[in-house]
């Protein structure tokens, strides 16, 4: 498990930005977290301000590492080129119903691992059956196939539960593996090009890959 903060774009001014990265271990209770995330890139492109602020002073003590979210593959190739040291992760949408290929394959390229969110389009994903029908060779169920094809595409996962079921559900994925038939059997479902963040619901979104 791993905790995770993230600064809005709101709060990208340097004065914001400190207070904000102040702010949320105080509200987690926590004394550091592992890594702090900016939440989307700035709505003109340009990057460079937000990551210098990412960069932490050596005396930041509240938070381990840093990561991106929204980036788009130029993005990352820009940030990897712009921040020294290890970028933990580009948090990005990332279902079964949207073709990611390009975003993973800068992964490889500039070493920024991907990070899913809307990992099951927040439910949506559940009214086709293809992935319960999946789910029954393992002993597994649709919300585990689709969590488990994520981690076997190289990704790690975050995905929002009320439920202590739905929560215990999401860690018992790791005894079983999705076979190469059964993985391209869910890739094909990504030719449907859902996307849940689009430029309409977040008009600061850049144009996605
Ligand atoms: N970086 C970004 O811009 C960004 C954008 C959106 C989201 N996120 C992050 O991504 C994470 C998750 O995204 P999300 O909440 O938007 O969407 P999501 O994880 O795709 O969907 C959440 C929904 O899935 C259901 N669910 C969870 N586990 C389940 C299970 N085992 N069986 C059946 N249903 C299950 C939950 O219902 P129940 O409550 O009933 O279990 C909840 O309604 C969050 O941490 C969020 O902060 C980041």
């Amino acid at each position: 498990m791993c905790t995770a903060i993230k600064v809005k774009p709101e709060s990208y001014g340097e004065a914001g930005f400190i207070s904000s990265v102040e702010k949320s271990p105080r509200d987690l209770q926590v004394d550091q977290v592992d890594v702090l995330y900016l939440h989307w890139p700035t709505a003109d492109g340009n990057i460079a301000p937000t990551l210098r602020l990412l960069q932490l002073p050596p005396d930041n003590k509240q938070t381990r590492n840093i990561g991106i979210s929204n980036f788009t593959a130029q993005m990352m190739r820009n940030a990897r080129s712009m921040v020294d040291g290890p970028i933990m992760a580009n948090q990005v949408e990332f279902d079964p119903m949207l073709n990611q290929n390009t975003l993973l394959a800068t992964a490889t390229e500039t070493g920024i691992p991907l990070s899913s969110f809307c990992s099951v389009t927040r439910g949506e994903v559940f009214q086709y059956p293809i992935f319960a029908e999946i789910g029954v060779g393992y002993g597994k169920s649709a919300v585990q196939v689709i969590l488990w094809r994520i981690v076997q595409k190289g990704l790690t996962i975050n995905i929002t539960s009320t439920k202590p079921d739905n929560i215990r559900a999401k860690f018992d994925v790791m005894d079983f593996t999705l076979s190469l038939i059964d993985m391209a059997r869910i890739e094909a479902m990504t030719a449907a090009g859902y996307r849940m963040v689009t430029k309409y619901k977040v008009p600061i979104a850049p144009e996605w890959d």
